[in-house]
């Protein structure tokens, strides 16, 4: 597919999925279906949670999230801005206003709790903590701050499938858990996402609202069903297919020990890049098997050497990545809420600096060495290097 000797992402796609997506092709029915009920309970079994709502991608799961909490104009939504930009379309496209708040700082990327405190105001309806990387918000001050001022707390956990933390299963903490399974994901059915609940009338309000609230789904329709029904609220089509869902199924059960080679692949990393002269090193003092690892982010010690920096990986073969230029700063969210430089100043020096390196399961340790190397040789190049 490209000529990187490391690629910043893989997905492992071996025979267990391939005949998986065959049996799905011969069964004759591709919509949400039976492999999809499967995927969910099984989805619900590893994060020891009642139930779970398989829907078409993590955008629309955060979008069902938002519905099912009623979120509209007058409505806040106070989120991190160090995000992929999804959680803040669809609280804007709800008709409410994300207020973005920043970020913990250099060492944990997510979302800081003292700042998302001071945006909080009566119309603020809910919080959106985004465990960066793999790696978990603090949800114990989150969850707090929430119950405290009577908001929801959701969970953007697109970067963290059923994952255990250090303050449990990421996801499943808050009122309402969102996961993306993007190809690029640690969990990768090419689309595709999952809503978990903690109030099971949300969640299965949620289940409706993805197939367009309907009395009788397609699918029962097929079965021979009856053909008439009814629709009692405005719904929309998240629904995932079978063939997604299949994939997932496979991936689920191989996910442990993914997670495993993830947390050898950073260990090495952080034992290969110790010491390395003004690089940060986001989350490293955390224990490793309390993290998805979905991306493994450096801090350069000077953000105008990033071009160059990406240029020399890009010479040695390495392909890397920026997670993620602030939302606020965009430019529809500039223009429609007025923000500016300076608004955030922990997001934007830290994200100035920010460069993802190659994670995934299938990368050697020959890998991990070759982007180490490549990495240290290019900021000793880099312009102001040994200054
Ligand atoms: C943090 C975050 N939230 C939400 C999403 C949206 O997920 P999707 O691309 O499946 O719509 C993504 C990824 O793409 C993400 O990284």
């Amino acid at each position: 597919m490209s000529d990187w000797k490391v690629n910043l992402y893989r997905p492992r796609l071996g025979d267990a999925e391939f005949d998986a997506v065959a049996a799905v092709m011969r069964s004759g029915w591709l919509s949400n279906g039976p492999v999809t009920r499967e995927f969910e309970e099984a989805f619900a079994r590893t994060a020891g949670i009642e139930d779970a709502v398989a829907v078409s991608n993590g955008t629309a799961a955060l979008h069902l999230a938002f519905l099912a909490l009623d979120l509209g104009p007058g409505d806040e939504v106070v989120l991190p801005s160090l995000s992929f930009v999804s959680a803040a379309a669809v609280v804007t496209l709800c008709g409410a206003t994300p207020v973005f708040a920043d970020i913990t700082g250099p060492d944990d990327l997510c979302v800081d709790p003292a700042d998302v405190a001071a945006r909080i105001t009566p119309r603020t309806k809910a919080i959106v903590a985004m465990h960066y990387g793999g790696h978990a918000a603090d949800l114990p001050a989150l969850a707090a701050l929430a119950r405290k001022h009577g908001v929801a707390l959701v969970e953007d956990s697109a970067h963290a499938p059923a994952t255990r933390s250090a303050h449990g299963v990421l996801g499943t903490v808050g009122d309402i858990g969102c996961y993306s399974f993007f190809a690029t994901k640690n969990l990768a059915t090419g689309e595709g996402g999952m809503v978990v609940a903690r109030d099971p009338e949300v969640r299965e309000r949620i289940r409706r609202l993805r197939s367009h609230a309907l009395t009788v789904s397609a699918q029962d329709r097929h079965r021979g069903g009856p053909s008439l029904y009814d629709v009692d609220s405005f719904g929309l089509n998240y629904r995932p297919t079978e063939l997604g869902s299949a994939i997932g199924l496979v991936q689920l059960a191989d996910l442990p020990q993914r997670q495993v080679r993830r947390q050898e692949i950073v260990t090495r990393y952080l034992k290969g890049l110790a010491g390395t002269e003004g690089l940060g090193l986001p989350f490293h003092d955390r224990p490793v098997e309390l993290a998805a690892h979905h991306l493994f982010a450096v801090l350069l010690p000077d953000g105008d050497a990033r071009g160059a920096i990406q240029d020399a990986l890009r010479g040695a073969g390495v392909q890397s990545g920026v997670h993620y230029p602030p939302t606020h700063l965009f430019t529809a969210y500039r223009e429609r809420f007025g923000h500016r430089e300076g608004d955030l100043p922990v997001t934007e020096e830290v994200m100035d600096r920010q460069l993802s390196l190659p994670l995934h399961v299938d990368m050697t340790d020959d890998d991990t060495d070759l982007v180490v190397q490549a990495l240290r040789d290019a900021l000793a190049d880099a312009p102001g290097a040994g200054a």
